[in-house]
């Protein structure tokens, strides 16, 4: 990556905190609102439930610029992650590529001013128990690292041949936590079971105001098991920019200190205080920031929620 992640004094002849994001951003996007950057605090964090650790609210799922970097290149990975290394965001989640897009990847994020500032969650996606191991060993020699924090079995695939070994894996030391996906409804049952059966440390399931059957059971579930929560598709992959486009934002925003249509749906999802971190997938590090600051502010109660729910299904 060609600019450094230090922020600190000019006076060092390094780039201070206000050169760094217009770096990130480009000076414009900087000077259209420098006291809402300059003032920001660290993102709020959340407890990992019975460990002494806290994630950051908001994290970096990094799906669409990792599949584009062979055409885009490996900068808007890097400058998404800067960003969210800059307002205090540690969780990039991942999941293997081909090999040559994860070599490239790798490269990030074995980047000395990365390295060792993430939460990295990676997953093993593939049939068979041998194909899981092969994936698993191949994900950790391009990613340069022998343990990552969260290995995760992903959509349930093949889980029961690939969970003893996820198991053994965080026994020998090179998974800090084990966990399960799901992205769809349909997954929500067996998930359920699976929870039930296994005790995952985490759980990473899709949930926002327009996919919501993860509260009703999952989440609260989560929470009385203890378990930490990830959660995908909060813009159901971006369909819910085209479902909100043209439509204004209620007044009644203002009420939990949501200024966009992104920061509406983000906010939904952390108020569930069964959540400890959303995944938002982009390739643009403005969105990035403006999704960072969802995870400030307040928050809706429950009937503010119901009320975000019934305005998406009018849509
Ligand atoms: N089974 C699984 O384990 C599973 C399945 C699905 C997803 N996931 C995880 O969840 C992550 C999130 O993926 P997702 O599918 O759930 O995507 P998402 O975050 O719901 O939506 C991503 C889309 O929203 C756009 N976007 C993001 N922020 C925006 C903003 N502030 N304003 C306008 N557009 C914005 C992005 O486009 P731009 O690039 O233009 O910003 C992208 O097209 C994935 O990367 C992955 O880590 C896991």
């Amino acid at each position: 990556m060609g600019a450094t992640f230090d922020t600190t004094s000019p006076r060092n002849g390094r780039p201070n905190r206000r050169d760094f994001i217009a770096q990130a951003l480009g000076l414009g996007a900087l000077l259209s609102r420098p006291d809402r950057l300059l003032a920001q605090e660290p993102l709020p964090t959340r407890p990992i439930p019975g460990t002494g650790e806290t994630l950051p609210v908001i994290g970096f799922g990094s799906s669409k610029p990792v599949l584009e970097s062979p055409t885009e290149g490996t900068e808007p990975i890097a400058n998404v992650l800067r960003m969210l290394l800059e307002h205090g965001g540690r969780v990039i989640d991942t999941s293997p590529r081909t090999e040559a897009i994860d070599r490239d990847f790798g490269r990030v994020l074995q980047d000395p001013e990365v390295r060792d500032r993430l939460f990295l969650a990676a997953k093993i996606n593939i049939n068979g128990e041998q194909a899981g191991i092969d994936q698993w060993r191949q994900t950790q020699r391009l990613f340069g690292r022998r343990t990552v924090d969260l290995l995760q079995v992903e959509s349930l695939r093949d889980v029961d041949l690939h969970w003893p070994n996820v198991r053994a894996w965080k026994d020998s030391g090179e998974a800090r936590y084990i966990g399960v996906t799901v992205s769809s409804n349909f997954q929500h049952a067996p998930m359920e079971t699976f929870m039930r059966e296994n005790s995952p440390d985490f759980v990473h399931v899709n949930y926002s105001p327009m996919e919501n059957g993860a509260e009703d059971r999952l989440l609260p579930l989560a929470r009385d098991m203890g378990m930490g929560v990830l959660i995908n598709r909060p813009f159901t992959n971006g369909t819910y920019f085209g479902m909100v486009a043209g439509k204004e934002l209620p007044a009644w925003a203002a009420e939990f200190d949501c200024e966009t249509w992104a920061q509406f749906s983000l906010k939904y999802v952390l108020a569930n205080p069964a959540v400890t971190c959303v995944l938002t997938e982009t390739t643009n590090p403005e969105h990035m920031e403006e999704n960072i600051q969802a995870g400030f502010g307040r928050l809706p109660d429950d009937a503010t929620r119901a009320r975000m729910r019934e305005l998406i299904r009018s849509f």
